[in-house]
């Protein structure tokens, strides 16, 4: 293993952050080595923001990495050009572009001593972050991303074994096995480093009578069916976030 790898083996998501603020060319390196991720037409900005006690676990940095067609429309306006392009197509090409440059400013972050955790929900608030920042249309608040110098040094959590995801030349019948074996390798993972207890997360069940597990026995496959088995089964609200945000994907089903 080199360094880069290694890096990126021991990374690991921080929710508990030391006061200390980066400083700004630590932050300008780290935006600098994002940008440096490949890109399809670089469709994104970032927002910085430093107000720790404002943010997910105090972190003293806040990055709102948004899909950004705004930028490149005023490119498009001095060669002459209107945007032809759908907007599914834009923003599934500028997700593409701004996550790339999301990873690298962790794989980055983390090289420099600091680190980091993703926040998913930004793309449900994207109305009152765009508020917020005063982003202008066609900018979409996609993942938020905080960092800082750590205050805890958790083990680097599972993954999958490479064979329920590296298939080759194939996708493969997964057999049961394979499938208890995947599920196996997570939940003991979690388990063993009691991540869901540290959290203190558990996602109800709706409509259950009383909780059947413990953290003793709620582990990551548990969470994760909890999650897409019971949350947003309309695209409604994501489709409104989008459309005010001036991507017009699809028509929704009711009227607000
Ligand atoms: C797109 C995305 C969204 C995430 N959202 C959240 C979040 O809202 N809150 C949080 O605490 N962690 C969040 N995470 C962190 C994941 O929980 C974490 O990456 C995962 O459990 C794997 O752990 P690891 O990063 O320590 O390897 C998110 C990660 C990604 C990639």
């Amino acid at each position: 293993m080199n360094q880069v790898v290694r890096t990126m083996m021991r990374h690991k998501t921080i929710r508990k952050y030391q006061k200390r603020m980066p400083s700004k060319q630590t932050i300008r390196t780290i935006v600098r080595a994002g940008q440096q991720a490949p890109f399809a037409s670089q469709l994104y900005s970032v927002i910085l923001s430093r107000d720790r006690f404002k943010q997910a676990y105090r972190a003293p940095l806040l990055f709102t990495i948004c899909v950004d067609v705004h930028k490149f429309e005023l490119i498009m306006a001095r060669r002459g050009w209107k945007l032809r392009t759908n907007d599914l197509t834009l923003l599934l090409f500028g997700i593409e572009d701004a996550l790339l440059m999301a990873e690298n400013m962790v794989i980055a972050g983390e090289s420099l001593g600091l680190g980091s955790c993703f926040l998913g929900f930004a793309m449900y608030r994207a109305e009152n972050i765009a508020r917020a920042f005063h982003l202008p249309p066609k900018v979409f608040p996609i993942v938020q991303l905080v960092m800082g110098y750590p205050d805890e040094d958790p083990p680097p959590r599972p993954r999958y074994p490479l064979d329920y995801t590296l298939f080759e030349g194939r996708y493969p019948e997964l057999t049961d096995e394979a499938v208890a074996g995947a599920m196996r390798r997570m939940d003991e993972g979690y388990l063993e480093q009691d991540y869901y207890r540290k959290l203190r997360t558990k996602i109800k069940q709706e409509g259950a009578q009383k909780e059947e597990f413990s953290y003793d026995d709620y582990s990551w496959t548990e969470h994760i069916c909890r999650k897409w088995g019971q949350w947003y089964p309309e695209a409604d609200d994501l489709l409104l976030q989008l459309e005010r945000r001036g991507f017009h994907i699809a028509r929704r089903s009711k009227k607000d």
